[in-house]
């Protein structure tokens, strides 16, 4: 295990952690990467998109941190394991696993406008389960025993409101998303006795390349905001912050729970 800087007294510090992203090519995974790297970390820039895994991790670089870009499709098993080992190989440990890769996958499109679920068949839920469930699953697999061995990990993913309180657009998504919500509590509870905590972040419609069809389009980014007391999308630095905490081991009594980050869109006990 690399040696950290306990941070417990400011809260967030991730000295001497390795810290893989999913994802991180853009958007929250890309915020997530630059503040772990920010706060000590050195940090695996994953990606399927080779060129942007690059870009982030050169811009953690010159910002003077440390990460290493690492392309894989995390639906792919083996490319998974392969990349943890590289991780552990080249970096000496494997700390913290965020799961952030999601959406409707590496070729995202349609994200809004699909027909009703009735309308649909197992083609079309494939890539939505692909990564946003199956993908955890892989990654998790693949991570989760440097921890057990090591005695101190952390899992944080990334899921949706759309997986708490449910989108009519969003069903299957919300399936997934809910679906790697309900996989987190029951392998926090089979994992907390080795120091491993493992918790999941709900976003609300956060302003990136995900979503740029509402950003576009004046009378649907109103129509969305309507829903948010706190009357903005939120951004990847909102996510990332909830990350670092949850990364950190001023979190080290939280585990098995979900947090939302969502401007008040869903207000739930
Ligand atoms: N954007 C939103 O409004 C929103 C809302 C709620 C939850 N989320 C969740 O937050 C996370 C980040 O969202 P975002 O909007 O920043 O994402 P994004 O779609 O903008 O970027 C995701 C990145 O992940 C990569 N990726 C996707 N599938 C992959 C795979 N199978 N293997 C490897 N890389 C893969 C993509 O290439 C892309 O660079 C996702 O899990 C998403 O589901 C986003």
């Amino acid at each position: 295990m690399s040696s950290p800087t306990r941070g417990s007294e400011v809260g967030g510090e991730l000295g001497g952690r390795v810290v893989l992203v999913t994802g991180a090519g853009q958007g929250v995974g890309r915020a997530i990467a630059r503040l772990c790297a920010a706060r000590g970390a050195r940090v695996v820039v994953n990606d399927f998109h080779a060129d942007r895994a690059r870009d982030v991790a050169g811009e953690i670089a010159e910002d003077g941190g440390e990460a290493l870009a690492l392309t894989c499709d995390v639906t792919d098993f083996d490319a998974v394991q392969a990349m943890a080992q590289e991780t552990v190989g080249r970096l000496g440990g494997l700390d913290v696993l965020v799961n952030n890769a999601g959406n409707a996958g590496p070729v995202a499109s349609g994200l809004f406008d699909g027909p009703p679920f009735w309308e649909t068949g197992p083609a079309d839920w494939e890539p939505w389960l692909a990564t946003n469930l199956f993908g955890v699953l892989n990654v998790t697999r693949a991570c989760v025993p440097y921890m057990v061995q090591a005695g101190w990990g952390r899992v944080v993913t990334m899921i949706s409101d759309a997986g708490r309180v449910g989108e009519p657009n969003l069903v299957v998504y919300g399936g997934a998303k809910a679906g790697a919500a309900g996989f987190s509590r029951g392998l926090a509870k089979a994992v907390a006795r080795h120091g491993v905590t493992v918790n999941c972040v709900a976003l609300g419609s956060m302003d990136t390349e995900a979503v740029a069809e509402v950003t576009a389009d004046p009378a649907l980014l109103k129509r969305v905001l309507s829903a948010y007391p706190i009357r903005r999308l939120g951004t990847p630095a909102d996510a990332a912050h909830m990350v670092a905490f949850l990364a950190s081991d001023a979190a080290e009594w939280i585990t098995g729970q979900t947090y939302p980050v969502n401007g008040g869109y869903a207000v739930t006990t």
